[in-house]
């Protein structure tokens, strides 16, 4: 009898295993487009001005060149040297930056980018350093006159 209840257990186990394994896969949450409304309509809460930029600098050299690049190109070291796929998103791409809101890039950042190298921050960084690195990222796709900041 004993040996039938475990048998049984055992028997449903293998049953639920690839609904649970599917569920995870289907779960829209994951999809690298996903982002939540409510991050979507975010405003970045750091004003924009020349104290922000540096400390967005100072924390992207630390955290995020290796993998985006000095230039924000998505050719970091790191990128190149371990053929990431995708390769890190390419911050100079306008025709992809402006279709992010600021907020739906904080979620990025935060929660990082499913099935990427593009791990979530939110344990390691305060939420005013995000905002201030979304600021100076989006420097690199702002032109010519924006050049210079990326220099040392
Ligand atoms: C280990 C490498 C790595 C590091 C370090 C890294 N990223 Fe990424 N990042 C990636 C990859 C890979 C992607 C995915 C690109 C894609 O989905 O096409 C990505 C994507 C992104 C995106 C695009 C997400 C979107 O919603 O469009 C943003 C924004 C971003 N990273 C910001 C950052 C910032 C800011 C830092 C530093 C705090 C950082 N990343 C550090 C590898 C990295």
């Amino acid at each position: 009898m004993k040996l039938m209840k475990m048998a049984l257990i055992v028997y449903v186990m293998m049953l639920l295993f690839p609904l649970i394994s599917t569920a995870a896969e289907e779960d829209p949450t994951l999809d690298p487009g996903f982002y939540p409304q409510e991050f979507k309509d975010m405003k970045n809460p750091v004003q924009f001005n020349l104290a922000a930029l540096r400390e967005g600098r100072k924390l992207y050299k630390g955290h995020c060149e290796v993998c985006h690049g000095v230039n924000g190109d998505g050719k970091g070291n790191a990128a190149i040297i371990g053929k990431y796929k995708p390769m890190p998103r390419d911050f100079t791409n306008s025709s992809i930056m402006t279709k992010r809101s600021d907020g739906m890039l904080y979620y990025s950042v935060s929660k990082g980018v499913h099935g990427t190298r593009m791990f979530a921050r939110e344990e390691i960084m305060k939420p005013e350093q995000r905002w201030a690195v979304i600021h100076y990222i989006r420097t690199f796709s702002k032109g010519e006159d924006k050049k210079d900041l990326h220099q040392n």
